[in-house]
């Protein structure tokens, strides 16, 4: 795990927040690699579960709602982690997460057992809408983005004319004030969420439940998290919420142990029939052709944002033995994101950075790639260097201009590049003409 910390700060993926500060526990901030892949990942979801499909659509709701919201939704009773003290050196941990020595749980930080009882820790980050920080005025940030959709489902229902079954998705910042945050970006006070509410009648619940098992782990498959490394945890009786009737985690075998990337539960009626009786306004679907009224029941896949690209970084990194131009063996750090997922699509080089016709021709190629995906221009330093670098932050492929490009070696190989391949470091030449179509089949 330190490899993948260091090459993310070393190659602008992930900062701690407020570095030059000393940091703030559980805030990440993402470097310009970073933000690339994460949108990269957020697009990919927002097509393949809004803009694929005819029965979704998509929502964007504040971060802060009316609290009585999650009165209703029983966050503000429940929601929350059991903590202790340490009584020796005063640090605040998860009861549920102490280390145990002989089957006594001892203090993580000084190995003190003078600990207090558990007590429930509520984890929503609290603040005040207006001037006065009175009572009346408590808000929260949202500890999940699911609650908007159901407080907005019969306007959207409305506005949209879906039929059941259909779904919400959001995707969107959520805050949980985690006793320990750890694990990297993995337990974060700060995240975000992509998450989907489909709304069915009750009889199709279960079904859909496996269904949208199915779709996620295709969707994993497709950003190059393959099904091997991603365990079902069929959630048995007992250990599910009260309300639910089905739940799979989905867990991916991080470097620091198997743990969870997303959940997929079957929801019942709760969450709207809560919302009915607190507000007291009708949240009910009507079937025309069966003339009948019902509260839907919801089926939740509900992901982490940060988590999968994570996961998408863990999967990626790879370190070989290579032997270079001179004939020494050197490590290559690589990471092999799926292309759709890489943070920059193409590198383009020049050969040579003091040649100013080919500095000029590489210079429109890259201009000419812009417009249609991530590419980036790098002319300084031994070309071997310039693809090494390119092969740390994942770019799937590189294009140089040399000679032949501009056609100092005659006029067969005039107006070609090199298209180089990160996995295999294979080398070939295309028609500068093919080159677009060539990368945007390959990389989206
Ligand atoms: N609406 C359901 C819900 O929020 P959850 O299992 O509490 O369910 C869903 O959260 C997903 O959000 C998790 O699977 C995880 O990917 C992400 N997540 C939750 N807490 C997180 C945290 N503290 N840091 C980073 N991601 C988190």
């Amino acid at each position: 795990m330190e490899k993948i910390v260091s090459l993310c700060k070393r190659r602008g993926f992930v900062f701690q927040s407020s570095e030059i500060y000393g940091g703030l526990n559980g805030f990440w901030d993402y470097g310009p690699m970073g933000v690339e892949l994460k949108r990269n990942l957020k697009d990919y979801w927002w097509r393949r579960m809004v803009h694929e499909r005819d029965d979704m659509v998509g929502m964007d709701g504040s971060i802060i709602m009316n609290r009585a919201v999650w009165r209703a939704s029983g966050h503000e009773e429940t929601f929350s982690d059991p903590m202790v003290d340490c009584k020796t050196c005063k640090s605040r941990h998860r009861a549920d997460q102490l280390p145990r020595k002989d089957d006594v749980p001892y203090c993580p930080n000084c190995g003190g057992r003078d600990l207090t009882e558990p007590r429930a820790f509520n984890l929503m980050f609290k603040s005040h809408a207006g001037p006065l920080e009175t009572d009346e005025n408590l808000v929260y940030l949202r500890p999940e983005t699911a609650q908007a959709m159901f407080v907005q489902f019969k306007n959207i229902l409305e506005t949209s004319r879906k039929k059941l079954p259909f779904g919400i998705a959001q995707i969107g910042k959520a805050f949980r004030n985690e006793i320990n945050p750890r694990n990297y970006t993995f337990r974060s006070r700060e995240f975000e969420q992509m998450e989907v509410e489909y709304f069915c009648r009750a009889e199709d619940g279960l079904a859909l439940t496996d269904y949208w098992l199915e779709e996620r782990l295709k969707f994993y498959e497709d950003i190059g998290i393959p099904r091997a490394k991603i365990r079902i945890n069929d959630i048995p009786d007992g250990e599910r919420a009260f309300y639910s009737k089905k739940t799979y985690d989905l867990e991916y075998e991080f470097p620091f142990g198997v743990s969870e990337l997303e959940g997929i539960a079957y929801r019942t009626d709760y969450d709207l029939s809560k919302h009915m009786q607190h507000s007291g306004k009708p949240l009910e679907y009507f079937d025309e052709e069966k003339k009948e009224k019902f509260v839907p029941h919801v089926v939740e896949p509900s992901a982490g944002v940060d988590r999968t690209t994570l996961a998408l970084l863990c999967e990626a990194f790879d370190e070989e033995e290579v032997t270079d131009e001179k004939g020494q063996k050197e490590v290559r750090t690589v990471l092999r994101f799926h292309p759709r997922m890489a943070p920059v699509k193409c590198g383009v080089f020049p050969l040579l950075k003091n040649k100013p016709a080919l500095v000029e021709k590489a210079r429109a190629i890259a201009v000419a790639l812009r417009p249609h995906m991530m590419t980036f221009y790098d002319e300084a330093g031994a070309i071997g260097r310039r693809y090494r670098r390119q092969d740390e932050i994942g770019t799937p492929f590189c294009v140089t201009v040399d000679f032949d490009t501009i056609g100092e070696n005659g006029p067969e190989k005039h107006d070609t590049v090199t298209l180089r391949n990160r996995d295999s470091m294979q080398q070939e030449r295309i028609p500068v003409s093919e080159l677009r179509a060539r990368l945007e089949a390959a990389v989206f």
